[in-house]
């Protein structure tokens, strides 16, 4: 696991930039496309609205990048509350993305069947590799400052799943359906990138990182890549309680 901290959440988001424009370079050059699952939440955001800036975009191969999500809520595709909206708001209406490579959740249909079709499209899509197993090139995910990750809840049943590589889970606190990624496909990925700003955060990412294992609460400690990379990308606000802040 490798963790660095920036001074603030601009340098946080221009590094995260980076990051995920010379993770797609490599992707593309090495075997011809870049697969990355994107998050919800404000700090990544912020992030898609910096990648449409000129100085990555161009940079960027959008026609052999495809997009998918690492969570989303079950609410129609043009809902304030949806993943999806958000990322296209942000990014993909502003790039020359083609639509075929944007592979959204279906928020709005039964969760159940959402969950299975996305899990279904994920194996077609990955049969391409040769070993045809589900690998992103790069799942982004953020935390939340009750230590969830993508919409993997403390105490739900998506956190128990080994089997599945997509579930509907029912999130009680927020009284909501969200479909998310299991641990085990996100745990499959080449790099799994954290992006966690702010100080209301400070306390639950030492926890995750430097607390005792209790992932049923912790459901961020649950990821742990197989063989891939780990990256925490963080400001000094959210590792203000850390007592190693910089690990990498
Ligand atoms: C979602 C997210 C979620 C999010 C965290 C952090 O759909 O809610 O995917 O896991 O990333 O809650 O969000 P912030 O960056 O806004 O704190």
């Amino acid at each position: 696991m490798n963790v660095r901290v920036y001074p603030d959440a601009d340098l946080l988001k221009r590094a995260a930039a980076e990051h995920m424009t010379a993770l797609s370079e490599a992707s593309i050059n090495a075997q011809g496309y870049f697969s990355i699952a994107l998050s919800g939440g404000s700090t990544p955001k912020a992030v898609y609205e910096l990648l449409t800036d000129k100085s990555f975009s161009r940079y960027v191969d959008w026609e052999h990048t495809h997009i998918f999500w690492g969570d989303e809520r079950c609410v129609p595709p043009d809902h304030t509350e949806s993943n999806y909206r958000m990322a296209r708001l942000a990014l993909l209406d502003q790039v020359p993305l083609p639509v075929s490579n944007i592979h959204r959740m279906k928020g709005e249909i039964d969760p159940a069947q959402a969950a299975a079709e996305y899990e279904q499209m994920l194996r077609q899509f990955f049969a391409r590799r040769r070993d045809g197993v589900v690998r992103f090139d790069l799942v982004l995910l953020g935390m939340g400052d009750d230590g969830h990750t993508a919409s993997l809840f403390p105490g739900t049943p998506a956190i128990e799943e080994n089997e599945r590589l997509v579930v509907e889970n029912y999130v009680e606190k927020l009284e909501a359906w969200r479909l998310t990624l299991t641990a085990p496909v996100i745990n499959a990925a080449e790099h799994v990138t954290f992006l966690v700003s702010g100080k209301s955060k400070a306390e639950m990412l030492q926890q995750v990182l430097e607390g005792p294992e209790q992932p049923y609460d912790l459901p961020a400690q649950l990821i742990q890549p197989a063989s891939g990379h780990l990256l925490w990308l963080i400001d000094e606000p959210a590792a203000a309680r850390l007592s190693k802040p910089n690990q990498g």
